[in-house]
């Protein structure tokens, strides 16, 4: 029977008991709303091939593929987030937000380990309806009429380090063109709930304000966001599936394993505009 499991009291759920490449309508409702309420929601042992990996996500939307990432030879529409044993950088180091560089950011990831070290390459997770939470009512008050532009240049276009220097990780840096205005705080598209939206990868500052006048605040509200109280720690074993939801939580994958291989394989789905949110 399928269970659901909250991993601590801010951010995450176990689901047990089902096989997402033959689960029925009914478990795929109790998944989603898990989805919903948890922001990640997490699957060990699950027996996965690209095309039931693919066949599952079209259940849940259409696929957003990644421009940047190394395609799946033989299924495009996945991407390869993998670390070579004689690589010392990896993909999603620093916190982010998959895909809020684009106008209509990605709802949600799927990723699905195939191989995994013996030690490290946990995933880290971090509630951003508990960072917005937390914060003051004045401050509140202040961002909810603040907006911020993302980007993808820096991180992935010809000028990026990740671009130039290991360029396996990543392709495509002509295709970094994309800067995007979203709300500072969003109205969740599912929950309708408050949630905290820059992230240190990708947003750059805020509009109407210079760099300069955007840092001191912007590094405050990057540090708040992913305090240890709104976070979960995900260790991966083969097989395990992640699916998490980019507009509650940021995430980031530590880079604690060198001298072994990681590779996983992720959908991200798509996604619609957001909305800001006022009280
Ligand atoms: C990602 O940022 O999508 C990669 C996360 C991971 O490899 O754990």
């Amino acid at each position: 029977m399928i269970t659901v499991s909250p991993a601590n009291d801010v951010v995450g759920a176990f689901i047990d008991g089902v096989q997402v490449a033959s689960c029925s309508n009914e478990e795929l409702s109790i998944i989603r709303q898990a989805y919903a309420d948890h922001a990640v929601v997490f699957f060990r042992d699950q027996e996965l091939t690209p095309d039931e990996h693919i066949g599952f996500a079209k259940r849940w939307s259409r696929i957003n593929v990644n421009r940047f990432f190394t395609p799946v030879e033989t299924h495009p529409v996945i991407a390869e987030v993998c670390k070579e044993s004689d690589q010392t950088q990896n993909i999603g180091q620093e916190w982010h937000t998959d895909h809020s560089y684009d106008q209509v950011p990605a709802m949600g990831s799927m990723l699905y380990a195939r191989e995994i070290p013996p030690i490290g390459g946990d995933t880290l997770f971090a509630s951003q309806y508990a960072a917005y939470e937390a914060l003051s009512d004045g401050l509140k008050k202040t961002l909810h009429d603040l907006k911020a532009w993302h980007s993808s240049r820096h991180a992935f276009g010809v000028n990026a380090p990740m671009a130039n220097g290991e360029g396996t990780l990543f392709s495509n840096p002509e295709a970094a063109t994309q800067d995007a205005l979203h709300p500072v705080v969003i109205r969740h598209p599912l929950s309708g709930r408050p949630a905290l939206y820059v992230n240190p990868d990708f947003t750059l500052h805020f509009d109407g304000w210079t760099p300069e006048e955007s840092a001191p605040l912007m590094q405050q509200l990057w540090g708040h966001a992913v305090s240890d109280d709104f976070t979960y720690r995900f260790r991966w074993d083969v097989g395990s599936m992640a699916i998490w939801d980019n507009r509650a939580l940021q995430h980031r994958a530590l880079n604690d394993y060198h001298g072994h291989r990681r590779l996983m394989h992720r959908i991200t789905l798509e996604g619609e505009p957001l909305e800001a949110f006022t009280d």
